[in-house]
C-alpha cells in the first residue's frame, strides 16, 4: 500500500466519523477503507490506482457520470463570477433560472414555487414546516398530524427523521418531532380521521432505503385521490427517484400525479454539489403572502448556492443534449435481461426488485446464522471492480444514467463472480 494511502487511512480512522457506519468493523485491521481520489464517467479510482464502476451512483446522486466536461465547465465559469452570495434579501440569475426551469416541468398553475435548500433531509424539512404553517394560516390549525409509510426514509434531520419508518434508524428519536402516524399501505389510511391530518408523505413508486421495495402500480394515483377527497396535502419525496432514476424525469409523472409539495435533491445538481428544492403550489404560497407575521421563517446559509444552481442548470441541459430520457428504455431493458440471467444462475438470489434504473438484488441467507447482510458480497464485488452497497441483504445496483451496455455487463459480471465465490 502506498505511504500516502496509509497516512489518509490512519487520519481517517483516528479523526474521521462516517455516516451510518458500525465503527468496530470500520477500524478492524482486516478492513481496508477505500480512499476515492478520482472519477470519470461511471468509474471511480482509489488511491491505489484500482478502478471501480460506481454502482451506487455515489449514494444515488450522480446522473451523467463523474467529471462531465459540461458540468465542470459550468461550475468553473460560475466560480469565476461568484461562489456564493446570500439568497436572503437578494436574488441571483442562476437561482431565478433554475426555479423557472424546475417549475416548467409541471403544468402551469401547479408546482410553480421553488424553495431551495441543501440536502434531501432539508427539502423534506421545508415541506413539513411549510405544511404546518400553511394550516395555521388558513384556519385549520387542528390539522397538524402527518402520515408516513412504514419502512419509509426521508432523511435524518429531526423532522424528516420523525417521518422515517425504519425502526433501526429512528426508534430512538421517536417523539421529538411532529406527530406522525405510520401506515403500511393504502388500507391503513381507512382507520384515520382525516380531519386531523395535515399531509401524507411518500417516496413515490419505490421505497429506496426499504431495500428497494416497489409500490403496487396505481397506488400513487389512488393516494392522490384519497388526499383530494380528505383535504389532506400530498408530499412526494423524490429525493432518490427524481431526475430520471425511475425512467421518467420524475416518478410522479408515471401516474399523472401532481403533489402539493415535491422534494428534490441528490440528482438535482447532477450529483455534483449539495442542492435541494421543495416545489409547491400558488395556493400554498398565497397563504404566506402578507406581512412579517405570515412569512416563512426558514433558510440556510447556503440556500440556492450559485455553484449548485449552475451545476443543476448544466445537468438539465445535458438531459436535453444527451437525450437522456429517450435512451433510458434501452438501458432499462438491458438491466432487466442481465439481472434475470443473474437470478437464474445463482440460487442465492431470492428476488430482483426493479424500477427503471434502480435495482435491488435480494439474497437468501447462506446459513441459519447468516446475519442477512449483503456487505460481504459487496466486498467481493469490489474486488471485481464494482463499488456498491447492500441495505441489509439487498444489494443495490443504481449506476449513473449514462451507463453503457458494456458497463452494465461489467457491473453485473462483477456480481456474478462475487456470487459464484459466496
Ligand atoms: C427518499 C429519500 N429522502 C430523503 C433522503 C435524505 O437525503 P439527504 O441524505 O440528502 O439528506 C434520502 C437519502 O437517501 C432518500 O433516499
Amino acid at each position: 500500500m502506498r505511504e500516502e494511502t496509509k497516512r489518509w487511512i490512519e487520519a481517517d480512522q483516528r479523526h474521521g466519523w462516517h455516516p451510518f457506519t458500525p465503527y468496530d468493523a470500520w477500524v478492524a485491521p482486516e478492513h481496508e477503507p477505500l480512499m476515492i481520489v478520482r472519477g470519470e464517467g461511471v468509474w471511480l479510482w482509489d488511491s491505489e490506482g484500482r478502478r471501480y464502476l460506481d454502482g451506487n451512483s455515489s449514494i444515488w446522486t450522480n446522473i451523467h457520470g463523474h467529471a462531465r466536461a459540461e458540468i465542470n465547465r459550468a461550475i468553473i465559469d460560475q466560480l469565476g463570477r461568484i461562489a456564493h452570495s446570500s439568497y436572503l434579501g437578494a436574488g441571483h440569475p442562476w437561482g431565478s433560472e433554475l426555479a423557472a426551469r424546475l417549475a416548467g416541468f409541471f403544468p402551469r398553475g401547479t408546482l410553480e414555487r421553488v424553495f431551495f435548500s441543501d440536502d434531501g433531509s432539508t427539502a423534506v424539512e421545508v415541506a413539513l414546516k411549510m405544511a404546518m404553517q400553511f394550516r395555521m394560516q388558513t384556519g385549520e390549525p387542528q390539522r397538524q398530524g402527518f402520515v408516513a409509510f412504514e419502512n419509509g426514509y426521508h432523511g435524518d434531520t429531526l423532522g424528516a427523521a420523525s417521518l422515517g419508518g425504519v425502526a433501526r434508524f429512528f426508534d430512538r428519536f421517536r417523539g421529538l418531532g411532529p406527530e406522525v402516524r405510520h401506515v403500511s399501505g393504502m388500507a391503513g389510511l381507512a382507520d384515520l380521521d382525516p380531519r386531523t391530518i395535515n399531509a401524507v408523505v411518500i417516496e413515490p413508486l419505490i421505497q429506496g432505503v426499504n431495500e428497494m421495495r416497489v409500490w403496487p402500480p396505481g397506488m400513487l394515483a389512488e393516494l392522490r385521490k384519497w388526499c383530494d377527497a380528505s383535504g389532506v396535502l400530498l408530499i412526494l419525496d423524490e429525493v432518490m427517484t427524481g431526475f430520471g432514476r425511475t425512467g421518467t424525469m420524475f416518478a410522479c409523472q408515471q401516474e399523472d400525479v401532481i403533489p402539493d409539495f415535491l422534494c428534490l435533491a441528490k440528482g438535482l445538481s447532477g450529483g455534483y454539489l449539495p442542492l435541494a428544492a421543495t416545489l409547491t403550489t400558488a395556493k400554498v404560497h398565497d397563504a404566506f403572502r402578507g406581512g412579517a407575521e405570515r412569512a416563512f421563517y426558514y433558510g440556510h446559509s447556503f440556500t440556492a448556492n450559485p455553484l449548485g444552481c449552475a451545476a443543476a442548470l448544466a445537468s438539465l441541459d445535458l438531459f436535453e443534449s444527451d437525450r437522456v430520457l429517450e435512451l433510458l428504455p434501452g438501458r432499462i431493458a438491458r438491466i432487466d435481461e442481465l439481472l434475470a440471467g443473474l437470478a437464474s444462475r445463482h440460487p442465492r438470489v431470492a428476488e430482483i426488485r426493479r424500477c427503471g434504473m434502480i435495482s435491488g438484488i435480494a439474497l437468501y441467507p447462506v446459513s441459519a446464522s447468516d446475519p442477512r447482510d449483503g456487505t460481504a458480497l459487496c466486498l467481493a464485488a469490489r474486488r471485481h471492480g464494482l463499488l456498491t452497497r447492500a441495505i441489509r441483504d439487498t444489494v443495490v445496483l443504481m449506476p449513473p444514467l449514462c451507463v453503457t451496455e458494456e458497463e452494465l455487463e461489467h457491473a453485473v459480471g462483477a456480481l456474478d463472480r462475487a456470487l459464484a465465490e459466496s
